[in-house]
C-alpha cells in the first residue's frame, strides 16, 4: 500500500497534457525567468542575454569560416597557395573561438550572480504567501498538499535560469548551424531534424514519467523521511528505546522504502526502454543522414567543401543535441515543479487573510461571540455549536469543559485565527460601535491578541528568540524580554544557564540545553506576555507546572486582568476558576452553563458543580457548600445577554 493516494486524481489530467502544450509553456517560463531576473538584477540579466546571443553569432560565424577554409582547401591549385588563401578565414575562426570562450565565461559569471537572487525572490514570495493563508484553509488536506508541493519548486526558478541559459545557448547555435546548413543545401535541414526529433521525444517522455512518479509518491516519501527523523529525535529517544518504538519505525521504513525501490525499478526499466527506442530511431536517422550526404557528394549534387562543412555542422549540432535533450528534460521537470510553486502561491493568495478591513474600535469594551458554530473542514461533527460568550478587559473569563469539548477551538475563534462557520464575533467599542471579525482588519485583531496555545511551538532557537518571537512585528527589546520572563517566573532559570539568553533551548546544538515540560510552558508564557496585547488567551497554561508555580501563574493572570487586560483562561484546574469573573462550561461544543463560580456551584446537578466536587474530593475535601468558597475578586459579572 502506498502512503497516500490523493495524487492519483491529478495524474490523468497531467498525463493528458501534450508536449505541444508543454513546449508552448516554455516561452512563458522563460518569460518568468526573465521577469524574475529583471526584478532581481537587471544588469546581470542584460549581460547574460548579450553573452548568449553573442555566442550564437560567434557559432554561426565560425561555421561560415569553416566553410571558407574548406572551400579554399578543396579548391584546385598548389597547397601553399590554398593555405594562404584560407588564412583570413582561419584568423576569423581563431578570433571567433576566443570570442566564444570570453562570452561563455561572461555568461557563467552573470548567471552565477543572478541565480541565488532569483531563488531568494521566488522563495520569499512563496513563503510569504503561504504564511498568510487562513488557518482554516491549511486545515483542508487538498489545499495543504498543494501549498506543501510548492516548496519543492522554490529553487526551480534558479535552476530554470541556468537551464534557460544552456538551452538558449544550444538552440541558438543549432539554429545558426541549421541556417548555415540550409544555405548550403536544402536537404541538409530535414536530415538534422530527423536526428533531433526522436531524441526530443524520448526526453519528454522520460521527464514526464519521472515527474508524475514523484508527484504520485510525494506523501509516501515525506512519510518515510519523517519516520527516519523520529529515530534520531532527542524527544523520541525515550520511547524509541523503552517501548521499542524504534523497531516498529524501522520496520515501517524498510517496508516503505522497498515500495519506493520497486517504483524506481519500474521507472528505470521504462526509461531504458524509451532511451532504446529514441536512440534507435535517432541512430537510423543519422545513418540515413550520412548516407544521403554520401550520395549527394558522389552524385556531384554537393561540392566536397560543403560536404565537409555539413559534417562539422551535423556533428556540432548533434553533440549539442545531447546536452539540449538533457537540459530540456530537466527544464521540463523544473517547469512543472515551478508551476506547482506558482500554483501554491496563487492558491495561498486566494485563501489569504484579507489585508484590509474595518479598524477595530478603540478602546475595545468587549469581544462578543454570538451563536457561533464551527466545523473543521472535513469533520462530520461541529466542534462548536451555537456558542455565545463575552470577553471583557479587566476580567478573567474562564473556559472549562472536558477534553474535546471545544475550548481550544473557541480560543482560535477569539484570536481571529479561524472564522466561525456560522454566527458572529463582534469587537465592540466603548460607545457600542462594533466590527464583525470577518470585516475587521485582521492584522489589527492579531495585534490585539496574545496567545499561549495548548500546543505552542518549541522553536529550536535561543531562549531570547523564543520569547521575542511573541512579537515578530517588533524589533527585539531585551529589557522587555527580561521583564516578560520575570512575569512568567522563568528569568532566573534562563539567566542561570551557561549561555544565558543566548542558550539554544534545544539539545543537540552547540550552546544547546534541554528544558523540562514545565520550563517550556513558562518560556511560552513569557512569549505571550512579551506580546503585550490587550487580550490574552491562555490555553491550559499550567498543565505542566508544579503546584507552587501553578498557583503563582494563576495569581499573575488575575493581576494582569486587574490591571486591565482581558484574560481568557482555559484550564482544568477549577481551583483557579473560583476567582474568575465569569466561567463558561463547554460540553460537546455547546455552552452548557455559565456564570460566576458561586452561581455555578449553586446550580443543583450542574456540570461545573459536579466537576468541582470531584476535584475537591481528590484532595480529601468533602463537598463544600457554595457559600464557604472564595468568591470572585470582582462582583460576578452580569449574565451576558447572548449566553444561556
Ligand atoms: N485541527 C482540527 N481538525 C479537525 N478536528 C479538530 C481539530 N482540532 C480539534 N478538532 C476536534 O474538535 C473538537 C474540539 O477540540 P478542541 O477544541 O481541541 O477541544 P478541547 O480544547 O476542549 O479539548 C474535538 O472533537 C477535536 O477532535
Ligand atoms: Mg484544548
Amino acid at each position: 500500500m502506498r502512503w497516500n493516494h490523493a495524487y492519483v486524481e491529478h495524474e490523468g489530467a497531467l498525463a493528458r497534457t501534450g508536449f505541444g502544450q508543454m513546449a508552448s509553456a516554455l516561452p512563458r517560463m522563460m518569460a518568468v525567468v526573465l521577469r524574475a531576473g529583471w526584478a532581481a538584477d537587471r544588469r546581470a540579466l542584460v549581460g547574460l542575454v548579450v553573452a548568449q546571443v553573442g555566442q550564437g553569432i560567434t557559432g554561426a560565424t565560425g561555421l561560415v569560416a569553416v566553410n571558407g577554409v574548406l572551400t579554399h582547401l578543396f579548391a584546385d591549385g598548389p597547397t601553399p597557395d590554398k593555405l594562404r588563401q584560407s588564412l583570413p578565414a582561419l584568423i576569423v575562426l581563431a578570433v571567433v573561438s576566443v570570442g566564444t570562450a570570453l562570452l561563455a565565461a561572461w555568461s557563467t559569471a552573470m548567471s552565477g550572480r543572478l541565480e541565488p537572487q532569483i531563488e531568494r525572490a521566488v522563495s520569499t514570495q512563496y513563503y510569504r504567501a503561504v504564511t498568510r493563508v487562513e488557518v482554516a484553509a491549511t486545515e483542508q488536506p487538498e489545499i495543504q498538499r498543494h501549498l506543501e508541493a510548492g516548496k519543492f519548486g522554490t529553487d526551480s526558478a534558479r535552476r530554470m535560469l541556468g537551464l534557460s541559459v544552456g538551452i538558449t545557448g544550444v538552440l541558438i547555435s543549432m539554429v545558426a548551424s541549421a541556417a548555415v546548413l540550409a544555405s548550403l543545401h536544402w536537404a541538409l535541414l530535414p536530415m538534422l531534424l530527423a536526428i533531433a526529433v526522436p531524441r526530443g521525444w524520448g526526453a519528454v517522455r522520460t521527464a514526464r514519467r519521472e515527474y508524475l512518479s514523484r508527484r504520485h509518491w510525494v506523501d509516501h516519501r515525506r512519510a518515510v523521511a519523517t519516520l527516519l527523523q523520529y529515530l534520531t529525535m532527542p524527544h523520541a529517544a525515550g520511547e524509541i528505546r523503552a517501548h521499542e518504538a524504534g523497531t516498529l519505525l524501522l520496520r515501517g521504513y524498510e517496508e516503505m522504502s522497498r515500495l519506493v525501490e520497486t517504483e524506481q525499478r519500474r521507472l528505470a526499466r521504462a526509461q531504458a526502454h524509451t532511451e532504446l527506442v529514441a536512440g534507435a530511431f535517432s541512430g537510423l536517422a543519422s545513418l540515413g543522414c550520412y548516407g544521403m550526404l554520401w550520395w549527394l557528394l558522389t552524385s556531384g549534387g554537393l561540392p566536397l567543401a560543403v560536404g565537409g562543412t555539413a559534417v562539422v555542422a551535423i556533428r556540432n549540432s548533434t553533440a549539442g543535441l545531447t546536452s539540449l535533450v538533457r537540459q530540456v528534460n530537466r527544464m521540463y521537470e523544473e517547469m512543472l515543479q515551478f508551476s506547482d510553486t506558482e500554483e501554491a502561491t496563487r492558491l495561498a493568495a486566494e485563501h489569504a487573510i484579507p489585508r484590509t478591513g474595518a479598524p477595530l474600535p478603540s478602546p475595545v469594551r468587549a469581544v462578543r461571540v454570538e451563536k457561533v458554530s464551527f466545523t473543521y473542514p472535513g469533520a462530520t461533527e461541529p466542534a462548536l455549536t451555537d456558542v455565545s460568550l463575552r470577553v471583557r478587559p479587566g476580567e478573567v473569563t474562564a473556559l472549562v469543559g472536558m477534553n474535546g469539548s471545544g475550548k481550544s477551538t473557541l480560543a482560535k475563534i477569539l484570536a481571529g485565527l479561524v472564522l466561525p462557520t456560522e454566527g458572529a464575533v463582534w469587537w465592540e467599542g466603548a460607545d457600542g460601535e462594533r466590527v464583525e471579525l470577518r470585516d475587521a482588519d485582521r492584522a489589527q485583531v492579531f495585534r490585539s491578541v496574545g496567545l499561549l496555545a495548548q500546543d505552542f511551538p518549541q522553536w529550536q532557537m535561543t531562549a531570547a528568540a523564543n520569547v521575542a518571537v511573541g512579537a515578530g512585528d517588533r524589533a527585539r527589546d531585551m529589557a522587555e524580554v527580561r521583564s516578560a520572563a520575570r512575569a512568567a517566573d522563568v528569568d532566573s532559570l534562563v539567566e542561570g544557564l551557561a549561555h544565558g539568553w543566548d542558550s539554544i533551548v534545544f539539545k543537540g546544538y552547540e550552546r544547546g540545553v534541554q528544558l523540562s515540560g514545565g520550563q517550556w510552558q513558562k518560556l511560552a508564557t513569557a512569549r505571550s506576555r512579551y506580546r503585550d496585547a490587550p487580550f490574552l488567551l491562555v490555553d491550559e497554561p499550567t498543565s505542566a507546572l508544579d503546584p507552587h508555580a501553578e498557583i503563582e501563574a494563576f495569581e499573575r493572570l488575575r493581576q494582569l486582568a486587574d490591571d486591565g487586560t482581558a484574560v481568557v483562561l482555559i484550564t482544568h484546574r477549577l481551583a483557579a476558576t473560583t476567582t474568575a469573573d465569569h466561567i463558561y462550561v463547554l460540553d460537546a461544543g455547546r455552552v452548557a452553563e455559565d456564570g460566576t463560580h458561586d452561581q455555578l456551584m449553586a446550580r443543583p446537578g450542574g456540570l461545573y458543580q459536579h466537576m468541582f466536587q470531584r476535584q475537591a474530593a481528590q484532595y480529601g475535601h468533602p463537598p463544600t457548600p457554595p457559600h464557604d468558597l472564595p468568591t470572585a475578586r470582582r462582583a460576578g459579572a452580569p449574565h451576558p445577554d447572548a449566553a444561556g
